[in-house]
């Protein structure tokens, strides 16, 4: 009877190679911190209200930084680690300039530390953070896994990886699947931007000299383009002017898509979603259908809270730094 012995197919070396990387790769647990750092959650949910409260902004900030942070190298908190003078950090690539509110994930760890010391991984507060934030802005309520570790690299130069605002469907659908994500992980997840605030630099290009044909983008409301125009005039001295990438834009829910809809999407990248048939139809149904984007939005964020995960990291005492 002949046995399967991939180890004689391949060589020993790559062979003992294939399993350290399929055993790095951390399996995560809603139960993790049960045993040894029951009141985590509350602690880090406690952090999240009460900034949110001082400040409106950071719900929409947490959210991006947990995308953020799971697009590059994984959910692993590389986004958090300063620059030092020998490396320029992710934080610092150009994409993350505008993310911000890292202050609130510090305050979370402080507490973490005096509370169960060297316990609760950072990239497992960002991914319990941006649960809160979505919950509390009127958005679904799921159990977050966790036992994610801290990783020990983050690199400006690789933030070149996150898709950009002017990305066409093909793509996004790319740099998604590059994480192990379909075409309705990404429609899904987009409708992160349902809550916060984009600024001029992000869409104005679809505003003027758009193409050799068209001035402002075709798939824009016209006067959606006006108004996003006036929001933008060129010269611009306002490097914080803007627009909300959705018109209610605090709260959680699937006004998004009815937006794309009309031609009321803010980004480009928002707006081609309508435009391409392969999601189309899923931006409709969502937009038909709050619950149902609620419920994909969940299963999506597990799936992007899973990518990349490591276990061979570390917990970091503060965020910032490497121990
Ligand atoms: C599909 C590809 C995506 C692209 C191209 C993209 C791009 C952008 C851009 C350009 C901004 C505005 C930045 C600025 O000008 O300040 C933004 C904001 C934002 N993004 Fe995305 N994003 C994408 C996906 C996501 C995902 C998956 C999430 C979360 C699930 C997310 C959450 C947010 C949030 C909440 C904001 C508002 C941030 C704030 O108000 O400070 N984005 N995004």
């Amino acid at each position: 009877m002949p046995v399967f012995a991939p180890e004689k197919l391949i060589c020993p070396i790559t062979f003992l190679l294939l399993l350290t990387i399929q055993r790095s790769q951390a399996v995560l647990n809603d139960h993790y911190y049960d045993e040894t750092c029951p009141q985590a959650e509350k602690i880090i949910l406690d952090t999240v209200r009460n900034a949110s409260m001082h400040d409106p902004k950071v719900p929409a900030r947490i959210l991006r930084m947990f995308f953020h942070d799971c697009f590059i190298r994984g959910c692993d908190a590389s986004l958090l680690l300063d620059s030092t003078p020998e490396n320029k950090a992710e934080k610092d690539g150009p994409p993350n300039i505008s993310v911000r509110s890292f202050y609130v994930i510090d305050h979370a760890k402080a507490k973490l530390e005096m509370a169960c010391p060297h316990t609760v991984s950072c990239a497992d507060i960002i991914a319990v953070a941006a649960r809160d934030v979505v919950t509390m802005s009127g958005g679904p309520y799921w159990n977050v896994l966790k036992g994610r570790k801290d990783g020990r690299v983050s690199k400006a130069a690789e933030t070149i990886n996150l898709p950009a605002p002017s990305f066409n469907v093909s793509q996004l659908i790319q740099s998604f699947s590059k994480r192990g994500l379909g075409v309705k992980d990404l429609v899904a997840l987009s409708g992160g931007h349902t809550l916060g605030f984009s600024h001029c630099s992000s869409f104005e290009a679809r505003l003027r000299n758009f193409s050799k044909v068209h001035d402002t983008d075709p798939s824009m409301n016209v006067d959606f383009g006006q108004n996003l125009k006036k929001k933008c005039p060129k010269p611009n001295k306002d490097r914080n002017a803007g627009e909300f990438l959705d018109s209610t834009s605090s709260t959680f829910d699937n006004n998004y898509y009815k937006q794309l809809m009309v031609g009321k999407g803010v980004l480009g990248s928002d707006q081609s979603l309508f435009g391409d048939y392969r999601t189309r139809w899923i931006v409709e149904s969502f937009a038909r259908d709050q619950g149902l984007f609620f419920r994909e939005f969940v299963a999506s964020m597990l799936k992007l809270g899973n990518v990349g995960v490591i276990e061979n990291g570390e917990v970091r005492l503060k965020c910032r730094v490497l121990n």
